[in-house]
């Protein structure tokens, strides 16, 4: 969630406007002339008569004046395919200072300091007090989390302030944003001292203009990044996977045009095969423009023009290849605008479902998964690069997949994009996860927003097929009301993909799983976690077990496995060794083929990955083991099992 700082206090604090003002501007009176404030002012019989009076309204329209163009331009939404932009990365070290109780912010009063490390203050001299010095501090690399960068940094939940210098030629109807591909947790940002606001959520990406702040040269650019986990966050305070914290993804510098293309939607209409529909949306002043959409490749360009707020709908039949597993069709997309051009590389595919199926192209598919964590291979860590990306989704292309559940959170962008170009259809989920704060309308708000920037920022990727609202979470009609909103809201933004959940099942007797969650009704695909054989009995429960089912429709075993450590070995029902985990996938797989109504698999999980609630020595020291994988990367026997079955799945044409 972005916040960007509101005009009224500002004034108020430059005293341009009286907080006595402020409530009657409240009350709708303020829309008279200036002698709204003469009561106010004629208290003070000794005043000087009217001019200073003018002079403070004079100050007023100056300031206004300067601040609305910037202020407007801040409440930007996400600018979509950075990538496809002019832009200046700004990755690297960044110096930092590990603040555990934010006296970089606040003062000994626990009271925001209007005098903060966000000043990068230096004494002016020998006399002067200052307790902090970014460029004498040691540095952090960016992206990065920084529990992986120091041993003293592992365990850390804090605040960590980072520190960027950067200089930038600025150029005449140009504009400038800071992007950031995300930031764990909650992020301040501050440009020459400035306040730009700031976002909350660790896994999506959030921008700010910085057009008319940032300078020629001596830019310094300050991120207070707190990854302290809190009971009204999302995800809350209990989680199964490490609380990475830091500037974990990309920064960049992307320069636009004064009116440029912000955001847009190019994909195939629901349920069509041949026609586009979608938008374009200009951000700037010239919003009243032609959009042109080309497809040389196709030979398509179509024309359309922008209203007043600047978008324009877009819709057009096209004979197009449609993006699937097997031929993973990207086209080169160009987005020409009379002031700006935009290129993309979007695949077209449709995605619905018809009773218990899931129709890719019109064709009943099975989805043949697996789960993913966002952990580097081998270094450990926040994944964020594109070789991480390509490792971890060749792992699964060697499994024998066409489907990756990223959990439980948005991943990277590279993974969409790998998947993209690799054939590989993606569940995308925001980390609603287990036990959240359902009442909290402030956890509602971010839980939706995180939504609104998973969605932005993947809307155009033919890999994406399933938008996941939430993981485990118990049965409550707070919890139901609380994912309808998500759900609905999820809807209003991408009428062209399913929307799933990972629920929960219960026994209606010893040997009968039931898939009755209430939450079924609103979703088009039901997923269902279930660790029969590890947290529930032994592997070969799973012979005993029948499922069932309340609702018509498809449903994704979207969880079940157990842990093996690699090269731990022993007989089948020695827990922890390869043998048993081997011996699980058997009986689960199975279980899985007496399913009927089942349409897609994604075993828990691809690679063991870092975990603070699994302090088992030697065999988990802090990391979850039910990878197929090490995470150095070597095979469990249980791999060979999945594998299998994916290419009996395969060679019967699923
Ligand atoms: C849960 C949960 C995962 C967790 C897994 C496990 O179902 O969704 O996040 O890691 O089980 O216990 O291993």
């Amino acid at each position: 969630m972005v916040e960007i700082l509101s005009t009224e206090p500002i004034l108020i604090r430059f005293g341009v406007l009286s907080s006595k003002r402020r409530a009657l501007s409240r009350t709708g009176l303020n829309n008279s002339n200036t002698s709204v404030c003469v009561p106010f002012y004629s208290r003070r019989s000794d005043a000087p008569a009217p001019t200073s009076h003018i002079m403070k309204s004079l100050l007023l329209i100056i300031f206004l004046l300067a601040v609305i163009p910037s202020v407007h331009a801040q409440q930007l939404g996400l600018i979509t395919n950075t990538d496809g932009r002019k832009t200046i990365s700004l990755d690297g070290q960044w110096q930092a200072i590990i603040d555990p109780y934010e006296s970089g912010y606040y003062d000994y009063r626990y009271q925001p300091s209007t005098n903060g490390y966000f000043k990068d203050e230096k004494p002016k001299t020998k006399s002067d007090l200052i307790e902090y010095d970014f460029d004498k501090s040691p540095t952090l690399k960016v992206p990065g989390d920084w529990n992986t960068q120091s041993d003293q940094l592992l365990f850390y939940e804090g605040t960590v302030w980072y520190k960027k210098s950067f200089d930038y030629q600025r150029k005449p109807n140009t504009r400038l944003f800071v992007y950031f591909g995300a930031a764990n947790y909650a992020t301040d940002v501050y440009l020459n001292g400035e306040k730009l606001g700031q976002h909350e959520g660790g896994f999506t990406a959030f921008n700010f203009e910085i057009t008319t702040l940032v300078r020629d040269t001596g830019n310094f650019l300050i991120v207070k990044v707190d990854n302290k986990r809190r009971r009204d966050a999302v995800p809350t305070l209990m989680t199964d996977w490490w609380n990475y914290g830091g500037i974990t993804r990309e920064v960049k510098l992307v320069e636009t045009p004064a009116t440029f293309v912000q955001d847009y939607s190019i994909q195939l209409q629901k349920g069509s095969r041949d026609r586009i529909s979608g938008w374009v949306k200009l951000s700037g002043d010239k919003l009243n423009q032609q959009v042109t959409i080309r497809i040389p490749e196709a030979a398509i360009s179509r024309s359309f023009t922008t209203d007043a707020t600047g978008t324009a709908a877009i819709n057009f039949t096209a004979d197009l290849k449609l993006w699937s597993p097997e031929n993973p069709k990207l086209y080169d997309v160009a987005i020409d605008t009379e002031t700006d051009q935009v290129h993309d590389q979007i695949g077209f595919r449709s995605i619905e479902t018809r009773g218990t199926d899931i129709l890719l192209n019109g064709k009943p598919i099975f989805l043949r998964g697996i789960c993913i964590h966002e952990e580097a291979p081998f270094r450990g860590g926040r994944a964020y690069s594109r070789e991480d990306a390509q490792t971890l989704l060749r792992w699964a292309k060697e499994l024998g997949v066409n489907f990756v559940r990223l959990a439980h959170y948005p991943h990277n962008e590279w993974m969409v994009r790998e998947a993209d170009k690799m054939g590989i259809m993606v569940w995308s989920e925001i980390p609603v996860y287990w036990t959240i704060l359902w009442e909290n309308p402030a956890t509602l708000q971010n839980a939706r927003n995180q939504v609104t920037e998973m969605i932005a920022r993947d809307r155009n990727r033919a890999s994406v097929i399933i938008w996941s609202m939430a993981n485990e979470t118990p049965l409550s009609d707070a919890r139901l009301s609380f994912l309808r909103k998500l759900i609905e809201h999820a809807r209003s933004l991408d009428a062209g993909r399913l929307l799933s959940a990972a629920m929960e099942r219960h026994y209606t007797d010893d040997h009968t799983q039931m898939i009755d969650d209430p939450l079924g009704e609103y979703l088009d695909v039901l997923g269902c976690n279930e660790y029969v054989g590890w947290y529930d009995g032994l592997p070969d429960k799973a012979d005993r077990l029948e499922w069932k089912t309340k609702y018509q429709k498809p449903v994704v075993m979207s969880e079940f496995g157990g842990d093996a450590l690699y090269g731990h070995h022993g007989d089948a029902l020695t827990r922890w060794t390869e043998e048993y985990q081997e011996n699980l996938y058997r009986h689960q797989l199975d279980m899985l083929k007496r399913i009927s109504f089942l349409r897609g698999t994604a075993p828990w999980i691809l690679m063991d990955f870092r975990s603070p609630r699994r302090p088992l020595p030697y065999i988990q020291d802090f990391h979850n083991r039910k990878g197929l994988i090490s995470d150095r990367g070597e095979r469990k026997k249980a791999f060979y099992v999945m594998q299998q079955y994916y290419r009996e799945l395969e060679r019967l044409g699923k």
